[in-house]
């Protein structure tokens, strides 16, 4: 039997965050769509637990360019100028989908969408609902998503792509008895979201660990700057389970400052002029310095004080925060929170054109899984953004192409088959081979970087991705899928990291002595596909 269930649609959409759903709700005006999603839709991926907001020029003050020139710089000019514009051009036609599909922001005094200050912008330009802006987008996205034409497939994992010689047309998934299943599509987008549950300690929620990357690379597609891994400055340091929460960069948008052991508000020696709201690659080094040097809490962070905010401020904009930390224990009213960094956000993935098409005829990606947008740092509030933005390109682009006249390779679904039944004879305990590979990965391909830490810790991850793991059930057979992309996902940062003999960004490359800085800098992306990898170079006077 080829597979115990055959779907057939237009466009197969993979994920269900801010993307997925967005470029679903737009795929379905033009033909049969199906979400497929590893987790009930709305419920598991990166958006829900967004918390700061969401970055749109809504006022006559600020302006497109201003947004434009803000994120270039802040991504260390390794963007892509012309996705970048249209992200500051369309964030506010898609946060107006948001409010007409009924998703309630704050707003002023006047009734305007209210905004927020946040790192690295030159205009309070983040606007929110709260602190828990995701799941605000999220809960409306659904409910729009609800009075459509597509098809829901809950707690499905998909594994691979299907391919007709370089053509993507469709995928294969698992359902949650791990049953084998073939999505045939014309077009089909990845909408994956992250990976940064590579790493120990990550905001990520369980479903970030790079699928979409390991996915697309293995079709053939090519990835770019897989080496930016966003460190999130503060991240949550204890209790132990809760290791990595997000403490959202709001915090510091509405006043919080950073302190050291000695009480010292040390942004001061990092960035005099931004301090707190500096860009995120700045505030994480600076914090990790500070810990490194021996000027940290005794748990491993620093201290984030809101304390002389007035207490109504910290209850209505920071509602989610103070609950979080009364949970831990400590009242933020009263109090310090202490942070840290954490593995956030993955500025890298699939190489895309403005209309989201990557380099395989028939595949799509937008959000997170799609790189070029953020550069070598993202500014904290424009993943949102991204998320309407390329969702809804990626959703027209796709629902908008043709059929397509395809026919299925069977020998890719005999390997595939293959590969799930070696998993039933293996030994090793997928969880085990996973801790390994996150605490891998955060010591060796962390905020500061050698080629020699990476190049062990490359050793190591290779190594971890031939283990001979085990499925204990037909149920587990998915666990293990994803433990290869996640290896696979390591070993594409790891790579990159090596190729790329600069730092910039969020990229800190220890052992390289810095010739240029961001602007003056020859180096373009760096690639990685089944075919070719390196470094794009600038002509010389260009
Ligand atoms: O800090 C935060 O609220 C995260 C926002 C973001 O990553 O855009």
């Amino acid at each position: 039997m080829l597979a115990d269930d055959v779907v057939d649609c237009h466009v197969l959409v993979i994920g269900s965050g801010g993307a997925g759903v967005r470029a679903a709700i737009e795929a379905s005006h033009y033909g049969d769509t199906v979400l497929v999603s590893k987790t009930i839709v709305g419920k598991g991926g990166c958006t829900t637990m967004a918390e700061g907001g969401y970055n749109a020029v809504m006022r006559e003050a600020d302006s497109c360019g201003v947004h434009i020139e803000d994120t270039l710089k802040g991504g260390a000019y390794l963007n892509d100028p012309e996705l970048v514009r249209i992200l500051a051009h369309e964030a506010p036609l898609r946060m107006g989908d948001l409010i007409k599909w009924g998703a309630v922001f704050d707003v002023t005094d006047t009734d305007e969408i209210a905004q927020r200050p946040f790192g690295g912008q030159r205009f309070p330009r983040t606007c929110y609902a709260g602190d828990r802006t995701g799941h605000e987008m999220m809960t409306t996205l659904v409910e729009k998503l609800d009075g459509t034409k597509v098809t829901l497939m809950q707690e499905y994992t998909v594994i691979d792509l299907l391919m007709d010689g370089e053509t993507v047309c469709g995928a294969m998934a698992l359902d949650d008895k791990g049953r084998f299943v073939l999505l045939k599509a014309d077009n089909t987008i990845l909408a994956t979201g992250g990976g940064t549950k590579v790493y120990d300690i990550s905001t990520n929620s369980s479903s970030g660990t790079g699928d979409g990357y390991a996915i697309g690379y293995r079709a053939g597609a090519e990835l770019i700057d897989m080496e930016m891994i966003q460190f999130h400055p503060t991240g949550a340091v204890f209790p132990y389970d809760a290791r990595g929460r997000l403490v959202t960069e709001a915090v510091r948008g509405e006043g919080g400052v950073l302190k050291n052991i000695k009480g010292e508000r040390f942004m001061d020696n990092y960035d005099p002029e931004r301090m707190e709201l500096s860009t995120r690659d700045v505030v994480a080094r600076a914090i990790a310095t500070e810990i490194q040097n021996g000027r940290g809490t005794k748990n491993g962070g620093v201290y984030l004080d809101v304390t002389h905010l007035p207490r109504e401020q910290i209850e209505t904009r920071l509602p989610v925060m103070l609950e979080q930390f009364l949970k831990f224990g400590v009242d933020i009213r009263t109090q310090p929170m202490e942070v840290a960094p954490t593995a956030h956000h993955i500025m890298g993935g699939l190489r895309i054109t403005p209309e989201c098409h990557t380099a395989l005829h028939g595949l799509y990606a937008c959000g997170e899984v799609a790189g070029g947008v953020h550069g070598a740092n993202r500014l904290g509030g424009n993943a949102l953004a991204d998320t309407q933005v390329f969702g809804r390109i990626a959703g027209l682009a796709a629902g908008t192409a043709g059929k397509r006249d395809t026919s299925i390779d069977l020998m890719q679904i005999e390997q595939q088959q293959d590969r799930l039944d070696a998993f039933h004879s293996g030994t090793e305990n997928p969880a085990d081979v996973r801790k390994q590979l996150q605490q891998a990965m955060w010591k060796g391909a962390g905020i500061f970087r050698t080629a020699a830490e990476l190049q062990d810790t490359l050793k190591t991850v290779t190594k971890l991705s031939k283990a001979n793991i085990r499925a204990a059930s037909a149920q587990n057979l998915a666990e293990c899928c994803i433990l290869q992309n996640m290896c696979l996902t390591a070993s594409l940062i790891c790579r990159s990291a090596l190729i790329r003999e600069e730092s910039r960004g969020a990229h800190v490359r220890k052992d390289v002595q810095q010739k240029y800085d961001a602007q003056t800098s020859p180096f373009g992306h760096t690639f990685l596909s089944q075919s070719r990898e390196g470094i794009e170079k600038k002509e010389a006077g260009a």
